[in-house]
């Protein structure tokens, strides 16, 4: 299905009002290779969108906006002990994770409520309480926007990192997502190190996936804004990483500075922190704001518009970097 001239504002998670000049909308894979086909040595200008969860539209887009549509979950089959399942790219996520922890399969209960469609989860390895979807993926199905050829990444193909991946990196503008394969299990090891998880499960009296699923979205509710109700697109930065003698040198100046270690060996800070440090956690500039609960998340109380919302955060940037010399790293993508 294809559409001309169409507002996003259904389409990103901070509800700005742009427009787009062209929206082709795909529910099977087959007419989006024969689209991508057809098109072959054009020089469109697409832009992969699902449910835009984790996008800043400044203005505008000139240009063709894929957004798939491609939907059911599949038990594939087994292997070794684990499950295979599969999800079209555009299924919500978290009716994902829903189904899976009603069928007993374990691996992405810690990730309930994370909004936005399948499709982007690998994009920028979608991550909360002490777990990363990359744990979990088996491979991920893609088509190429230049030719229509698909491809199939393994795990290790899509090089994934803390908020990141092939897919928003070297391969980033170049394919379309249209299945992910994850692994779970029937005999899950719950992840529980994270804050107060397991004290929090421990009153409901036993650990099953789902006591932690209802954990995970009760404490997302407390602090994250429902996208539904006000314009957000969750953590607006990444939380540092950064060495363990920075960590050391910053302590001696901001002894309360919460650090966490990284997979990768580095320390990671939170950025949540340094926001509310410089005074900005529930600040409002017009409709811009910092959420007043979670300072690394901005809202848009209404109306906003993209232009704004960018300068708010290069506000909060520069503010982090004149206290603690450290730069934030955007998470969301600015378009
Ligand atoms: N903190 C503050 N003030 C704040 C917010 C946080 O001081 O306003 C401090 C607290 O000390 C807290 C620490 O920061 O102990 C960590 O806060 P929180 O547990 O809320 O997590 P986060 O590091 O701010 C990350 C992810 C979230 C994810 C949560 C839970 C990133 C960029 N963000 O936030 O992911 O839900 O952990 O695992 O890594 C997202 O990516 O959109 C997202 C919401």
């Amino acid at each position: 299905m294809i559409y001309e001239n169409i507002s996003l504002k259904k389409f990103n998670s901070f509800g700005l009002n742009v427009r787009a000049d062209h929206l082709a909308a795909f529910k099977l894979e087959e007419n989006a290779v024969h689209f991508f086909k057809q098109h072959k040595g054009s020089d469109k200008n697409y832009f992969v969108l699902g449910r835009g969860s984790n996008v800043l539209f400044t203005s505008d887009f000139h240009g063709t906006i894929i957004h798939p549509e491609m939907d059911g979950i599949t038990m594939e089959g087994k292997k070794d002990n684990d499950i295979i399942v599969s999800a079209g790219a555009g299924v919500t996520w978290d009716k994902l994770v829903e189904s899976t922890v009603n069928n007993g399969l374990g691996g992405l209960e810690n990730l309930s409520l994370i909004p936005g469609l399948v499709g982007a989860t690998p994009v920028q390895n979608i991550g909360a309480y002490g777990v990363e979807v990359k744990d979990t993926i088996e491979k991920v199905r893609a088509i190429s926007l230049e030719d229509g050829t698909i491809r199939e990444f393994t795990n290790n193909e899509c090089r994934f990192g803390y908020r990141t991946s092939i897919f928003k990196t070297e391969l980033k503008g170049k394919y379309l997502i249209t299945k992910v394969y994850f692994r779970l299990s029937t005999h899950p090891k719950l992840s529980l190190e994270y804050g107060s998880l397991k004290e929090e499960i421990n009153k409901l009296g036993s650990t099953s996936l789902g006591n932690v699923r209802k954990i995970v979205i009760s404490t997302r509710q407390s602090k994250l804004p429902d996208p539904d109700q006000i314009g957000n697109a969750g953590s607006f930065f990444k939380n540092p990483v950064v060495t363990v003698s920075l960590v050391n040198d910053l302590k001696t100046k901001f002894p309360k500075l919460p650090v966490f270690s990284d997979h990768s060996g580095g320390m990671k800070l939170a950025a949540g922190w340094l926001i509310e440090q410089c005074g900005w956690k529930g600040k409002r500039i017009g409709d811009a704001a910092v959420h007043d609960k979670q300072a690394l998340v901005l809202v848009n109380f209404a109306n906003a518009t993209g232009k704004e919302l960018f300068e708010l955060s290069e506000q909060v940037r520069n503010s982090v970097f004149e206290k603690f010399g450290i730069t934030l790293e955007r998470e969301v993508e600015v378009v």
